[in-house]
């Protein structure tokens, strides 16, 4: 696993996006596999403005979002699939047919989750895949559990979680879906690259324990630390200075 530190957000940001340039300007029919929460959104700011100045092309690019909450409309202005075009794809020239997210509507998440993973095979996999990581450690929505799941599948969020989530409902926890649909641990660690960013000091207790090197599902980031080709963007206040 590659760390790189960085001094702060902004720059934690800016170092992501030139990785996330680099991948596109190597291979412009990337399939990404996105992320959203807090941390990528200043990633998107610049990804958005690299494709504005014309110097970055999203038309050939395919993405796969990690999670979503179940159940949710996509009109929610909390669901993720809002979330998503808020912040990155109404402002890049990415193609709608190429854009997927798990269906927070889907009637059967069972069958949801299973022609996701599919998708996603069909598709070649995913090349370059963007994390954050929660303060329990759960990539995606995997969260700390004795055993994790592989593939996308249905999960209830644990109460770290929705208390975690709460800023984006008023800051009332039992206003958070309780339920998500996220890709498997398995789903990600069949990316080719994965980069995470991890920022802020909330974060540092669980940068500390995924840095110790010992691998757990209890710290559902640990498994990265067995990933060929992934990159953790940290900056000095999640390094715990
Ligand atoms: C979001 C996701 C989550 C977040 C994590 C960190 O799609 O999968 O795992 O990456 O909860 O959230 P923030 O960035 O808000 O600290």
């Amino acid at each position: 696993m590659k760390k790189i530190i960085v001094n702060n957000y902004e720059e934690a940001s800016s170092v992501a996006a030139a990785l996330f340039a680099e991948q596109i300007w190597q291979k412009p029919d990337t399939v990404l596999g996105l992320a959203t929460g807090g941390t990528p959104v200043g990633l998107y700011n610049r990804l958005a403005a690299m494709n504005k100045a014309g110097a970055l092309d999203f038309s050939r690019v395919v993405s796969y979002n990690l999670d979503e909450y179940y159940p949710i409309l996509k009109s929610n202005d909390q669901s993720y699939d809002y979330f998503m075009r808020d912040n990155l794809f109404n402002h890049i020239n990415i193609k709608p047919e190429n854009i997927h997210l798990p269906n927070g509507e889907a009637k059967d998440p069972a069958a949801e989750c299973a022609a996701y993973d599919a998708a996603i095979a069909a598709a070649g996999g995913i090349d370059l895949q963007l994390l954050g990581i929660g303060v329990n450690g759960h990539l995606g929505f995997n969260e700390p559990e004795a055993a994790l799941h592989a593939g996308t599948h249905l999960t209830d969020l644990t109460p770290s979680t929705l208390q975690a989530n709460a800023r984006f409902f008023g800051d009332d926890p039992s206003k958070v879906p309780t339920q998500a649909l996220t890709m498997g641990i398995g789903t990600i660690m069949s990316a080719r690259k994965i980069v995470m960013i991890a920022t802020g000091a909330v974060k540092a207790p669980i940068i500390k324990d995924l840095f110790s090197g010992r691998i757990s599902t209890n710290n559902p980031g640990s498994f990265l630390l067995l990933h060929p080709d992934a990159t953790v963007i940290v900056d000095r206040a999640a390094m715990g200075e």
